[in-house]
């Protein structure tokens, strides 16, 4: 049996994330000290995928090829395939027409992270030929912010909603979608949504119409949708009590304490500090006087000195110092946290940043 293809969709604005995603796509913040797509690259060639088609807006297309390369460094194939306007889900799987050819293709969004393996999602789709098309579900308490399904009792899907004012469900559209060649000619057929753009989640319901057999799984691990900030940090909590594997690759001096699960990469440095894990301390960061964790994963070269730290992400190269308490924390590459000279607080923001002062 060939396996599908897969299509991995890494456009979008990331707007929700900003400013981290003026220098960079939302598909790149990291998690663990890894790019969110990283992982839904590993997932994918875990389920025995390698020829990948990876979609990237104008915008995004440099940073996703510097940071994936030809694919090999994942076991995969990647060819990149240029959306060049954010025109929809159904519009990117017509963007990538040429890559896909008449050949079944998984495809996966690239800012959501998925807390079971995909394996058994496509192989049922592999064993099923009389199914046209094979979408992952979850369950979850607002299904009105997503595509819902509509079930019957014998395991099939009926009916697709994009956004439903009054769900026929609670089970949601993940973003996680197995299709054959004739989702091709369904999408053909669309015309924009209310959103002006071209829904996937429309197509699937053209083959239903059609009379063609749609079915589903559901999700049982974790769905992560990454995109805003309090999200991307507990994805980021997730993925630390997962599946940090914990090393001591750097230095940790006699009078700091490491507690659970803490990795320290090579030539990071823990001076007089306690680390509570989960913990990931990437390569040359720096702790001095610190405590950290739970919950934190510090990007290459970043620095906590005199602080607290706990459930944050600290990209590369930022700094915290003298700076009290922090928690729930995203700072991007290069930001500075650090002591005011007097009472209050002197602040250099760029565009679009968000501070929360405690109470005082
Ligand atoms: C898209 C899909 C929606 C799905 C969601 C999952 O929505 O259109 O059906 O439930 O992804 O994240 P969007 O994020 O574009 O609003």
């Amino acid at each position: 049996m060939t396996a599908p293809k897969a299509l991995v969709l890494a456009g979008g604005e990331g707007r929700r994330l900003r400013p981290l995603t003026y220098s960079g796509p939302k598909q790149l913040v990291p998690v663990a000290n890894r790019p969110i797509l990283f992982f839904v690259l590993d997932s994918i060639v875990e389920a025995g995928i390698e020829d990948i088609g990876v979609v990237v807006s104008p915008e995004t297309g440099p940073f996703v090829k510097q940071a994936v390369g030809d694919g090999s460094a994942f076991g995969a194939r990647v060819t990149y395939i240029v959306q060049d306007r954010p025109g929809g889900l159904a519009h990117a799987v017509r963007c990538a027409r040429s890559f896909l050819r008449d050949d079944a293709f998984l495809m996966v969004l690239g800012d959501n992270l998925i807390g079971s393996p995909l394996s058994p999602f496509v192989r049922a789709f592999q064993e099923d030929p009389s199914t046209e098309a094979r979408l992952l579900l979850h369950e979850v308490p607002d299904p009105r912010r997503f595509g819902v399904a509509a079930l019957d009792t014998d395991g099939t899907v009926i009916r697709l909603v994009e956004k439903p004012a009054d769900p026929p469900s609670n089970l949601a559209l993940v973003g996680v979608y197995l299709f054959r060649a004739s989702i091709h000619a369904a999408i053909d057929e669309l015309t924009p949504s209310a959103r002006g753009e071209l829904e996937i989640t429309d197509a699937a319901n053209a083959l239903l119409s059609a009379g063609k057999l749609v079915r589903f799984d559901r999700l049982e691990g974790f769905w992560l949708d990454t995109g805003k900030k309090d999200d991307l940090l507990l994805a980021n909590e997730t993925v630390l009590a997962a599946r940090l594997e914990p090393a001591r690759l750097g230095h940790v001096c006699p009078q700091s304490l490491i507690e659970g699960t803490v990795r320290v990469e090579t030539g990071a440095t823990v001076v007089r500090s306690r680390v509570i894990g989960p913990v990931i301390l990437g390569p040359g960061a720096h702790l001095e006087d610190a405590e950290v964790g739970p919950f934190v994963s510090v990007g290459a070269g970043a620095r906590v000195v005199g602080t607290r730290v706990a459930r944050s992400v600290l990209l590369e190269g930022s700094v915290v110092a003298g700076a009290g308490e922090l928690e729930r924390c995203l700072l991007g590459k290069r930001a500075v946290v650090r002591a005011a000279p007097d009472a209050s607080a002197s602040l250099v923001l760029g565009d679009d940043c968000e501070v929360l002062l405690p109470r005082g």
